[in-house]
This record gives C-alpha cells, sequence and structure tokens, in this order.
C-alpha cells in the first residue's frame, strides 16, 4: 500500500509520518519511508540542487529536476516495493509538483500534467494525507524546530506563494475526493494521527 503525506512546509508531513511509520510497525508490517525529492542516490543530489540557495533555478527547471528525481525512485524504489506487498510511506510526491510548480509557479498547467505522468510512470498513493496548516502556523512551527536550519530555497519562496499552494492543494482535494484526503492540522499531533489512523 502506497501512502502519501503533503501539505506546505512546515505542516507536520514529517510528524505524521514517523508517527504512522510506528503503528503500522508496530503491527507486523513491513514499512518503507522515503521522502522527496530523495531516497535514491541521483534524487538525493537532485534534492540537494533543488534546495541550495547557492544558484537561480528557473520555474521550468525546477520542474524537470523535481520530476527527474521522482522517475528515478519510481522506478528503484516504489515499484519493487509494491510488488513486495509492503507499506510505502512517502513524504512528499506528484501532488506537491502540482501544488508548488503548478499552482505555486504558476507554470502551464497541462505541462505540469505531463511531467507529473511522464515522471509517476502511472503509479499514484492508494491515499495521500494533506495535513491542511494556515501559512503562518506551518511558519511558527519551523522557526521552533530544534536546530532548524536557515530557509531553504524552496522555503524562501514568501507568504503569497505558500497561499498559491495551499489553495492548489485545496483543488486537488476538490478534483480527486476518493484519494486526496484533508486533515485539518491545525491540532495538536496526536489528534491528527488519531484522524489518520482512523481514516486507514
Ligand atoms: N500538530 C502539531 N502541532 C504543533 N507542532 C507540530 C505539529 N506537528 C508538527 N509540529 C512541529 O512543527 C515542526 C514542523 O513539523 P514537520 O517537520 O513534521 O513538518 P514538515 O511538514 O515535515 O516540514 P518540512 O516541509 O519543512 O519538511 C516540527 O518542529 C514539529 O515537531
Ligand atoms: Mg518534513
Amino acid at each position: 500500500m502506497f501512502i502519501s503525506f503533503e501539505g506546505i512546509d512546515g505542516s507536520g508531513k514529517s510528524t505524521q509520518l514517523s508517527l504512522l511509520r510506528d503503528v503500522l510497525e508496530a503491527k507486523g508490517h513491513s514499512v518503507i519511508t522515503i521522502r522527496e525529492p530523495g531516497a535514491t542516490l541521483l534524487s538525493e543530489s537532485i534534492r540537494e540542487i533543488l534546495l541550495s540557495n547557492k544558484q537561480t533555478i528557473t520555474s521550468t527547471a525546477e520542474l524537470l529536476l523535481f520530476s527527474s528525481a521522482r522517475t528515478q525512485l519510481v522506478e528503484m524504489i516504489i515499484e519493487p516495493a509494491l510488488r513486495d506487498g509492503k507499506y510505502i510511506l512517502c513524504d512528499r510526491y506528484v501532488d506537491s509538483t502540482t501544488a508548488y510548480q503548478g499552482y505555486g509557479r504558476q507554470l502551464n498547467m497541462e505541462h505540469v500534467e505531463l511531467c507529473n505522468k511522464i515522471a509517476t510512470r502511472g503509479v499514484m498513493p492508494h491515499v495521500t494525507f494533506f495535513i491542511d496548516v494556515a501559512y503562518e502556523q506551518a511558519q511558527q512551527r519551523m522557526q521552533f524546530t530544534p536546530g532548524s536550519a536557515e530557509p531553504d530555497r524552496m522555503e524562501r519562496s514568501g507568504r503569497e506563494f505558500f497561499e498559491r499552494v495551499r489553495e492548489g492543494y485545496l483543488a486537488i482535494a476538490k478534483s480527486d475526493p476518493q484519494r486526496f484526503v484533508v486533515i485539518d492540522g491545525h491540532r495538536n499531533r496526536e489528534e491528527i494521527h488519531a484522524d489518520i489512523v482512523a481514516y486507514l
């Protein structure tokens, strides 16, 4: 089973992913956790390029880099894990591209969808949890993260960008309500976790 977590930066995705992993593992399931972009050698190298503040990256180059990192991950890790009947918990997946590059960067949506189609090879999550949190609250959470470094290139995009991203996620929820589950993220970790477990 393939489960992805979505939300703006600092919304609580990684926190919820790890709480769910603990529950599944305690039940004896075999669980693979991955982050996007990342998990394979190539995808982690692309992640470094994408998050580094050292250079300007055009929006289209950004779209293609995220897509390259994703397709490598799909073919090398997700498809084999699905064949083995494992649980795959993915910290961001294709909806991030629709929300960030489509709605946030306002790229041509047909191009974004085509890239998504190519990159995923048609592999979609069975369920996606969107942790919906307002920009201010997500910012606050990131500031209080112990040892949190300087904001990365994506995190520097500013309020208007993240408000468009959030709207993008809500639009996906409308267009794909069977898969895409909106979770109210303005609550404590345990309440959010309980909702996710109850849904599953
Ligand atoms: N429900 C919550 N209430 C308050 N704080 C939370 C909640 N969930 C997570 N946090 C805290 O907020 C911070 C951001 O959470 P987390 O790292 O899980 O978010 P994220 O969506 O994975 O962020 P990023 O996109 O930067 O990876 C962490 O310090 C985490 O402990
Ligand atoms: Mg995270």
